[in-house]
């Protein structure tokens, strides 16, 4: 789990070194943060050597340069993106105040708006600052988001004062972390199966039919599955990405290489999200020598593919089946009739022509058409919230699926 530290200008902020190291020795990956008024406290260099990575200070790299720097000013939006847990210890009234209203005119403030994951806020701050109704409006409003607050502990201040506004201790602070990382990992026990990116059927050695499934949104579903604790196989097609973290993943090239891998990793799946863009047909006779040009139309035969999702669906047991639906044209009907002709448990539909939907795009526009008659339609949205709204989907098929057995042991 990558948790962000961002470090505001405090006497406490010296604490947050600690909290790195401890952060690290649970298995946290730490990427500190560092608003300006923290460095007259505390050097970003005691937190590179504790955390091992570079403290990000700035907006805008290194300002003292007349040429911003254009890849600094986009950081932000890569730490959201790769942020699972936004923690701001030592918080100040400052930054809680900016938080509140959406001021973004630093590092730490923009992220807090381009990330979606979770917050936990730990402030410290002058007893008159903490009572000020200002300042508890503004913590009101970060709670009613859904931000954990970390109360601030009573007793005698920096300033000489004595009252709540001390930074709670490391203890309470890091049972804040593990209570909100452990109701994200709501899918341990499970083991999940993805299918991603495209096929490709060779016509000879050096042509295949293929399409434009980059893979990104199979990837994104992997990787929100594995993030949320279960076990995750991805069976991929060729494509151009990385492995999530704590995956297991298994190459493929073709419809038929696909159908044998996810066939075998379905018999210790608990459920199966197929994402994957296969080939529905496939070329009856693949050349040995490169086919060779000339003037006359030239035809190919294709013969149909194995529908890998109707075949492990047929099957399923208590299994849950999810599959997806590419569509360019009357996108409920026909993902209705995929839901009931591949006896699937839902179906993800995407209108593939949409603006920001779709092959190779990092947004999609989807509808959950789900087997007890719910469809959800989601607005434009990253491919990685779309994959948490799937896997919110699945948690609450699985415990519809359990709520007829749970009613029956109690009879
Ligand atoms: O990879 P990206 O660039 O991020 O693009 C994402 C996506 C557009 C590929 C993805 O959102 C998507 O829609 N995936 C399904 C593509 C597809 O093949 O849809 P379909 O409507 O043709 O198939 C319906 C379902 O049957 C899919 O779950 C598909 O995996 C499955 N299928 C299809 C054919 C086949 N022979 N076997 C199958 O299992």
């Amino acid at each position: 789990m990558r948790i962000t530290l961002g470090v505001t200008g405090g006497v406490a902020a010296y604490k947050a070194a600690e909290l790195v190291r401890r952060l690290q020795q649970e298995g946290y990956n730490v990427q500190v943060v560092m608003t300006r008024s923290a460095r007259e406290f505390i050097t970003p260099l005691t937190f590179a050597a504790l955390s091992g990575q570079k403290v990000i200070t700035d907006l805008f790299g290194d300002s003292s340069g007349s040429e911003a720097n254009l890849e600094s000013a986009i950081e932000h939006i890569a730490v959201a993106q790769r942020t699972d847990l936004l923690l701001v210890a030592p918080a100040t009234a400052d930054i809680i105040a900016k938080f509140a209203r959406g001021v973004a005119d630093d590092f730490l403030t923009t992220l807090y708006l381009a990330s979606t994951a979770p917050v936990v806020i730990a402030p410290a701050m002058n007893v008159n600052m903490w009572n000020h109704a200002a300042t508890q409006e503004n913590v009101e409003m970060l709670r009613a988001r859904g931000a954990k607050i970390v109360e601030p502990d009573e007793g005698y201040l920096a300033c000489g004062m004595t009252g709540p506004g001390r930074l709670a201790g490391l203890e309470e602070i890091l049972a804040a972390v593990r209570e909100v990382t452990k109701s994200q990992r709501d899918l341990e026990g499970e083991t999940i199966l993805v299918s991603a990116g495209p096929t490709c059927e060779d016509l000879d050695p050096v042509r295949y039919i293929t399409n434009r499934s980059s893979g990104k949104m199979g990837y994104a579903v992997a990787e929100a599955a594995a993030k949320r604790g279960a076990r995750v196989f991805l069976v991929s097609g060729p494509v151009n990405l990385e492995t999530p973290a704590g995956v297991e993943r298994i190459d493929v090239r073709t419809a038929e290489e696909m159908h044998r891998a996810v066939v075998e990793q379905f018999a210790q799946a608990s459920v199966a999200i197929l994402a994957a863009a296969v080939a529905d047909y496939r070329p009856v006779e693949r050349r040995g020598e490169k086919i060779k040009k000339g003037v006359a139309p030239l035809a190919i035969s294709l013969e149909p593919t194995t529908d890998i999702l109707a075949a492990v669906a047929r099957n399923k047991g208590e299994k849950i089946v999810v599959g997806f639906a590419a569509e360019t044209d009357h996108v409920a009907e026909h993902a209705r009739k995929k839901l009931a002709s591949k006896n699937a448990d839902l179906i993800v539909a995407n209108d593939v022509t949409a603006e920001g939907a779709g092959f190779d795009r990092d947004t999609n526009v989807v509808t959950l058409f789900s087997r007890d008659g719910r469809d959800l339609a989601l607005p434009k949205m990253p491919k990685s919230e779309v994959a948490q709204r799937i896997m919110d989907e699945v948690i609450r098929l699985r415990a519809l699926r359990q709520a007829p057995a749970a009613r029956h042991s109690n009879v």
